[in-house]
């Protein structure tokens, strides 16, 4: 038993070591009470660096409230993400000019609330997290592959980058992770709600992932009550959708890092509600 420990010990002591747990879009209550019930085991279980969410749909399946943003940070998160979702509630735009740690896609217009980077700091180390959204069937006045880098001009002095693409097309996500390969820690896929099996470090050290997938009910359709989804779909007529309650997983991926700007694995976590 003692060889592991030593090799777990060469891991913590290497310069830029470090894990980083990043959870899938985060789905109304029920997504938000699976992350605090989940949580603790998976600090136990990995002992995570850092924590970074998908929170875009934490406030009843759509957007996100500076309350649930509160409860996220009280939890133990230490930066959240979001997407197209970002302003379906309205009194969150303050709060995401005034909270640093709260990211919106960086290629949303300047003009529209909130930033697209922030750099979060834990043991010494300093973890830059981007938001980008794709252009294809998502509305972002600014293009993704043009306004990346950008976004990575503004993290100063990081000792990791994590870059979060909420994007439809699985063909911009896996352009940007080859895109950005050798450049950024990791490049994360979110919004399709469904995790995809394609997790890989890429050649030049970048972890990379189509899709994380959702924290939120497996019993629904994409986090919709599913009899809701089915009678929009059969009748074509507006429906009143409401997050299912049915089947809760927690859906993310762990990237262990031993070098800095580098990854060493991504691990796909996919994990029930414990009862
Ligand atoms: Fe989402
Ligand atoms: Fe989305």
């Amino acid at each position: 038993m003692a060889e592991p420990q030593a090799a777990e010990s060469a891991l913590q002591a290497a310069p830029g070591a470090a894990r980083i747990l990043f959870v899938g879009d985060i789905v109304g209550g029920i997504g938000r009470e699976t992350l605090l019930d989940c949580l603790p085991i998976l600090r136990e279980r990995h002992d995570p660096t850092f924590v970074v969410v998908n929170g875009e749909n934490a406030a009843g399946g759509l957007g996100i409230t500076p309350k649930n943003a509160d409860q996220l940070f009280a939890a133990g998160v230490d930066a959240i993400t979001l997407g197209n979702h970002t302003y379906h509630r309205r009194e969150i735009y303050p709060y995401l000019d005034s909270n640093e740690r709260i990211v919106r896609p960086a290629n949303f217009l300047r003009s529209q609330p909130g930033h697209g980077t922030t750099v979060v700091e834990k043991g010494g180390l300093r973890l830059g997290v981007v938001n980008i959204s794709g252009n294809l069937y998502l509305r972002a006045g600014r293009s993704a592959f043009t306004e990346i880098e950008v976004a990575l001009g503004e993290l100063r002095d990081v000792d990791h980058v994590l870059v979060d693409v909420h994007a439809e097309a699985t063909s911009e996500k896996v352009a940007m992770g080859w895109h950005l390969d050798g450049r950024v820690t990791a490049v994360v896929g979110t919004h399709t709600h469904v995790p995809t099996a394609d997790g890989r470090v890429l050649p030049g050290g970048t972890a990379y992932i189509t899709d994380v997938g959702m924290t939120g009910p497996r019993g629904g359709v994409i986090g919709v009550k599913r009899e809701q989804a089915i009678e929009s779909l059969l009748t074509q007529m507006p429906v009143r959708f409401e997050t299912s309650q049915e089947d809760p997983w927690l859906m993310g991926v762990l990237i262990s890092c031993s070098t800095r700007l580098r990854a060493d694995s991504i691990e796909q976590l996919l994990m029930p509600r414990p009862s």
